[in-house]
């Protein structure tokens, strides 16, 4: 997750302007940034990795000169966080210059071609194949929006971008694929962003673009086509934000705003998978898979446990990463052991780390480019969550699952999996809808002294994310347990008016979980069942109810049962005023044993 902007002025003062929007955007990335302004002098751009406050000290980013330009707060994806991979990206001539936000899924064929024809790349990012294939077609003899248009027809992936040219000084060109992208229209100047709050400053007025449409931008104004190149009359419509909101991009906290990027969160990671294919082409036979991690990643290898098992019948083991060296000494050669966070810097599985390279082979599972575990494996998988700034874990728990789905779908060649993972985001949109119920149930539960989060199988690691999510931002005590289990000792403790929160999706363990829930409900017990909107039975037993489609069955459904109870911790939290941003005694990235 990266963020663009750009701007044309009435005045020749683009570069502070552009800094400030960037400024905005700093929730987006903060690996690097960079601004490319048009001048007399042509194209000048300053860029560097690093947070904005220090690039910006650094390089005095806003002398550059010029009314003209467009910046880019970076997201490392791919290649590190360095000066050369920091955008604008230019062309070989240094006449066209480039920020974009999205994958180029196919960037690795594009550039080898581009290579071949004699381009010169200076960056290890996808990016840089556009402004080199715009540059192409430009040579070729058509002007900047054609080159552009010719250049999208190439690109498979996500992207919004934005491009200027000194061939054609004076426009900004751009459009919008499956990535944010925004513009607004200001007093005879003309703006465009990742997120409305970059530009709030300078307008409020906003032309939301959608996929496929593309925008020429001058100091006469904006125009939009749609895909088939047709100008369309788009509405210009008036926001009302206090830049307090923002930061936030319109949510009230951090955490919510991150719950609700998890089908785009999830959409980019599914872009994994051709690399994951490429890992796993390599792999040699492994007997077993030992998962290590801690925390909310703990919950994400436990579900790995029932990928592997019951799709690839390869034993498991889950080892938490402070505990690993007491298991150590039995590591099989012949084991992959995986290890997963989001941070990549948890100085638990670090030690872990090192100890499982001298016996087995490695692969780390991490969020966080050029962070110590990636540098440190033997092979690494990215989750393209972007960066999450709420402590409790959200988008990266949801991005972690999708790569371990991808990974058990690679290794095990199952097409129906992998097309299933492709309804996850559409499906995790309809929870959304159920939000203000939610929200009902968090002010009728939130006084609760204590909560149990049943499940079996797939829905045990549901019910136990469940569980550390209450405890972390609501301070209220919450217990994951195997549905199964609870009447070997747990039951004692459910009386009267105790919440326990069932999830049951369809499949084989519906319905002795079911038969867990009567025993609850016997003691006094109040239910909270997540399952299909066709389950008359839960129906009749919760006291309070949220439903999914009844698609989504057990082998999928910790990818979108476990939104509702991300939710109701937030609004629980939030109803007992507490800022469930920043939880107290924790912190985001834990890099003490
Ligand atoms: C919970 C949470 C923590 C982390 C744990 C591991 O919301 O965020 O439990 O999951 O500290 O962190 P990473 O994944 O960075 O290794």
């Amino acid at each position: 997750m990266c963020g663009i902007v750009g701007c044309i002025l009435k005045n020749d003062k683009a570069a502070p302007v552009l800094l400030d929007c960037v400024q905005g955007l700093e929730y987006r990335g903060y690996d690097s940034v960079g601004l490319a302004t048009y001048s007399a002098s042509g194209i000048k751009i300053k860029k560097d990795k690093g947070k904005i406050k220090e690039v910006s000290e650094k390089l005095h980013l806003e002398e550059l000169p010029g009314e003209i330009g467009i910046g880019h707060v970076r997201w490392a994806t791919h290649g590190l966080p360095t000066k050369e991979n920091a955008h604008p990206h230019t062309d070989c001539t240094g006449k066209i210059a480039v920020v974009h936000n999205g994958i180029i899924e196919n960037y690795k064929e594009l550039k080898d071609q581009l290579e071949d024809e004699g381009h010169q790349f200076t960056s290890q990012t996808d990016t840089e194949v556009i402004p080199h294939l715009v540059e192409k077609y430009m040579s070729q003899g058509v002007g900047l929006e054609e080159a552009m248009n010719q250049t999208i027809s190439k690109l498979h992936g996500s992207y919004a971008f934005a491009v200027i040219s000194t061939d054609e000084p004076h426009k900004i060109m751009g459009v919008r694929k499956e990535s944010p992208l925004i513009l607004g229209v200001g007093d005879g100047e003309y703006f465009l962003a990742s997120d409305a709050p970059a530009i709030l400053q300078h307008t409020r007025r906003i032309i939301y673009l959608a996929d496929h449409e593309t925008f020429i931008m001058d100091a006469d104004g904006v125009t939009v086509k749609d895909r088939e190149g047709q100008v369309m009359d788009k509405e210009i419509e008036t926001i009302r934000w206090t830049p307090e909101m923002a930061q936030k991009g319109g949510y009230d906290h951090f955490m919510l705003k991150e719950i609700h990027e998890q089908p785009e969160a999830v959409k980019n990671t599914l872009f994994e998978v051709s690399d994951i294919k490429k890992i796993v082409s390599k792999f040699p036979e492994f007997k077993r898979i030992t998962f290590v991690a801690c925390g909310t990643s703990y919950h994400a290898s436990m579900v790995g446990k029932y990928l592997f098992e019951g799709l690839l019948g390869l034993p498991t083991d889950v080892i938490l990463a402070s505990e690993f060296e007491f298991a150590a000494n039995a590591l099989d050669p012949d084991s992959l052991v995986i290890f997963i966070s989001q941070s990549g810097e948890t100085a638990d599985t670090l030690k872990a780390l090192k100890i499982a390279n001298k016996k087995a082979e490695t692969l780390a599972i991490v969020n966080v480019l050029g962070s110590t575990a990636t540098r440190e494996a033997d092979h690494v998988i990215f989750t393209r969550a972007g960066p999450e700034i709420g402590v409790a874990a959200t988008k990266t728990y949801i991005s972690q699952l999708t790569c371990i789905y991808l990974l058990v779908a690679c290794m095990s060649g199952d097409k129906e999996l992998l097309e299933e993972l492709q309804q996850v985001p559409d499906h995790m949109k309809k929870v959304f809808s159920y939000e203000d119920k939610i929200k009902d149930m968090a002010a009728k539960y939130k006084d609760a002294q204590d909560f149990f989060f049943i499940g079996r199988g797939f829905s045990y690691p549901t019910a136990l994310e469940g569980a550390l999510k209450l405890k972390e931002i609501t301070y209220i005590h919450g217990e994951g347990y195997a549905a199964g289990e609870l009447k070997h000792g747990p039951l004692a403790l459910i009386d009267d008016d105790v919440p326990v929160v069932t999830v049951v999706p369809p499949g084989k363990s519906h319905d002795r979980t079911l038969s867990n829930v009567e025993e609850v409900k016997a003691r006094g017990a109040r239910v909270i069942g997540l399952g299909s909107s066709e389950d008359q039975v839960l129906k009749y037993e919760a006291h309070d109810m949220v439903e999914f489609s009844p698609e989504i069955n057990e082998l999928i459904s910790p990818l979108i049962y476990v939104v509702p109870l991300q939710l109701l911790s937030y609004h629980i939290s939030v109803a007992r005023g507490i800022d469930p941003d920043k939880p107290k005694n924790l912190a985001k990235c834990v890099t003490v044993e």
